[in-house]
């Protein structure tokens, strides 16, 4: 992608072009002179800039709104020092009457074609300044934009997908949960007239994030959108003292020319490159299991530790304990804020079973809640006052829970202190950082909202605890997929995407998460049937394929399968061990066909893996999927390595046998064009192909 912004004599520069790669340099005159005023508007021209104020010759929306006592309510960046660096540019924005310095950074990744923005807003002036909202970046979208792909979601029901069109007026996204929320990250998708999933223009957004947020799209009067994103600021929230200064978050941006697939790879590349694994490296996504569908609050230590056998016997690498073994967690109503093992479930201590899952070859993990405390807890009984709160107001409990207010250094140091002794004490190389419940009635001790601080406090916890153990991995979590942002991907590891493990469900939920993020960060395991979530039976073989292509794991016990079922689970898991270098680098694309059937493909035009889903039983005869990624790569051999369906088996016949084995050679042109030629598939099955360039 190109961007380009026209340096002028004052203010702002003007957006001139957000979109595909230019072969600068030309006259910039020649390029995108729109000095041409309106009828009906000022005598000068007034072009989208990188940061229009509000109040004097701009109309559309501002990238801030701030006052004093109700003055200075108004604002232009008349002086800018631009100053170049390394693919970044920095300006320099002053506002001499309004008193305010706006400094902001835009990045252009060339690996990743992501753009990082952010803004930071400073009070040059003697009085309080009410910053009411601070847009990390406004950006302009083309005339020729169409539609808003976004998502929203709620616990069990993550990443539902919505197509509108531009709007006539505004489009918003406001979240004032205090967390990211189920719908995912902050972010959207602006597609272009003819875009897809594999080609046209695609512009996208989303913020490093994990807070209230506001993402806004306006129609200008003139033509085209512009694009605004930033944190949702509540009442008084932002107030500055003379000299202080205001952060916004980081907004990633992205534009590809190869529809939503090729922006989803640039989010993808920005995410790895945003990564902090623990040596540097990100190590084979270990195969998990986790406690909690198994036996939820009921722990023992011999139940624990029969289920670890159990577990290391099908070929699981990771045991995660999860909820209920810390005091007096017997159910949810207890227990959070004490961070000590439950002496009547663990009376050595978590001890035994930690070094029992390491003796068995497997890394333990636990389970931690550490922003939220229990009414029922000693933590609150010892300090009630620790819990986000409103004088005069009854303490609104969700899941029994409040949630404490981590901007204080006091509460984060007794957290810090509390993960710290497990840690040392304990082999644990993994949390599952959960955080299960919204903000409401969030103030602080002195009366002021603090949804803005306990993000920042949150990730100064985590940042800590990265710091003094390196070799821990974190899972983010919150109830499910609550705090998937790539502000909780550069701290944390795994994103446990959903608490709804019903494989039907799970396939638009997964294909959400993969917009945005990487599938070696997508949690992803086989549950019980019925799940839990739903209700809904489906077979195994449909769960386990269903969760292969993410960071696979198992939340069932083995022991309530019988010994088929229980075999072919540890097949399964041996199957994601041999392809998981595979499944976790390179590029992804989803795609889909007539006749409900989805795909998704992973890895290089060399050396693809192609999992194709169905869900409803077809209606008409078996199709072909195209896959755009292999034109012209020479003779490709397809090989169906696995098959998975819930009900009547795949009966393949003919050019589908041949595609067992050793496969079979298609031109890559025939597979782009007239496409891969697919086994007949019945309801809820997946069919999973190997693809190599010969
Ligand atoms: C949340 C998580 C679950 C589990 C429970 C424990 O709901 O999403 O996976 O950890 O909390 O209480």
């Amino acid at each position: 992608m190109s961007l380009l912004l026209e340096v002028v004599a004052s203010g702002p520069p003007l957006w001139r072009h957000w979109g595909g790669r230019l072969d600068l340099p030309v006259g910039l005159a020649s390029l995108a002179d729109t000095r041409r005023p309106l009828s009906f508007s000022p005598d000068i021209d007034v072009p989208v800039s990188a940061a229009p104020g509000f109040g004097i010759d701009w109309l559309g929306q501002p990238i801030l709104t701030a006052h004093r006592s109700g003055r200075d309510f108004a604002s232009r960046f008349d002086t800018c020092s631009v100053v170049e660096r390394d693919g970044a540019i920095d300006l320099c924005l002053i506002d001499e009457v309004a008193c305010l310095a706006l400094d902001m950074s835009i990045a252009l990744d060339p690996e990743s074609d992501v753009l990082t923005l952010s803004a930071s807003l400073a009070n040059t002036g003697d009085e309080t300044l009410d910053l009411s909202w601070l847009a990390a970046a406004l950006l302009p979208l083309p005339d020729t934009s169409t539609t808003i792909r976004s998502f929203t979601g709620r616990h069990n029901a993550e990443f539902q997908e919505h197509r509108e069109p531009m709007p006539a007026h505004g489009w918003v996204r406001e979240e004032r949960r205090g967390l990211t929320g189920h719908a995912g990250p902050p972010g959207l998708f602006v597609m272009g007239g003819g875009a897809g999933w594999h080609e046209g223009a695609v512009h996208a957004v989303q913020l490093a994030w994990s807070g209230n947020h506001r993402l806004a799209i306006e129609r200008l009067a003139e033509g085209g959108w512009t694009l605004a994103a930033g944190a949702w600021l509540a009442p008084g929230e932002a107030r500055l003292a003379p000299g202080e200064r205001w952060h916004s978050p980081d907004l990633l941006a992205t534009y590809s020319p190869d529809g939503l697939n090729g922006a989803s790879a640039n989010f993808h590349a920005a995410i790895r490159a945003r990564s902090a694994w623990p040596g540097g490296v990100m190590a084979p996504r270990p195969v998990h299991l986790n406690s909690w569908e198994s036996l939820y609050f009921d722990h023992d230590e011999k139940r624990l530790m029969a289920l670890a056998d159990r577990a290391a016997a099908i070929g699981v690498e990771r045991f995660v304990l999860d909820d209920g073994w810390f005091t007096g967690r017997d159910d949810d109503r207890a227990g959070l804020g004490d961070w000590t093992p439950d002496r009547a479930k663990y009376p050595r201590g978590l001890g035994p079973l930690a070094n029992h899952v390491v003796a068995s070859g497997m890394q333990f993990g636990l389970w931690v809640e550490p922003e939220m405390v229990n009414p029922d807890s000693d933590l609150f009984r010892l300090h009630p006052h620790w819990a986000l709160r409103i004088d005069g107001r009854a303490p609104l409990t969700a899941r029994n829970q409040l949630v404490l207010d981590v901007s204080h250094q006091e509460v984060r140091d007794y957290l810090f202190g509390a993960l710290d002794v497990l840690l040392r004490a304990l082999p644990i190389t993994y949390l599952k950082w959960d955080h299960n419940r919204h903000l409401m009635a969030a103030g602080g001790s002195a009366g002021q909202a603090r949804y803005h601080t306990q993000v920042l406090g949150a990730y100064e916890l985590i940042d800590k605890i990265r710091a003094e153990h390196p070799a821990v991995e974190i899972e983010a979590c919150a109830g499910g997929g609550g705090r998937i942002d790539a502000g909780m991907a550069t701290r944390t590891h795994r994103f446990w995407v959903s608490d709804n493990l019903d494989a039907v469900s799970r396939v638009a939920i997964q294909r959400g998460f993969l917009a945005f993020m990487p599938p070696e960060r997508m949690g992803a395991h086989v549950g019980a049937s019925p799940a839990h979530a739903t209700g809904r039976t489906q077979a195994l073989a449909f769960r386990a394929a269903t969760a292969l292509p993410g960071h696979f794991g198992v939340e069932l016990d083995p022991a309530t399968l019988d010994d088929p079922a229980r075999a072919m689970l540890a097949r399964w898991i041996a199957v994601y061990v041999s392809l998981r270098d595979r499944l976790h680098q390179g590029r992804t694309w989803l795609g889909e066909e007539a006749d409900g059937v989805l795909w998704q493909a992973v890895g290089s035009p060399a050396h693809l893996l192609v999992f194709v889903t169905r869900i409803e039983p077809p209606a008409g005869r078996p199709g072909h999927i195209r896959l755009p990624m292999l034109r012209g790569a020479g003779t490709v051999r397809v090989r169906l390595i696995e098959t998975a369906s819930s009900g009547a088996a795949n009966t393949g016949g003919g050019v589908f046998d041949r595609m067992a084995g050793d496969g079979e050679g298609y031109s890559g042109t025939w597979l782009a064009e007239a496409g891969l030629p697919l086994p007949p598939m019945s309801a809820e099955s997946v069919a999973v192909f190997a693809l190599e360039a010969v």
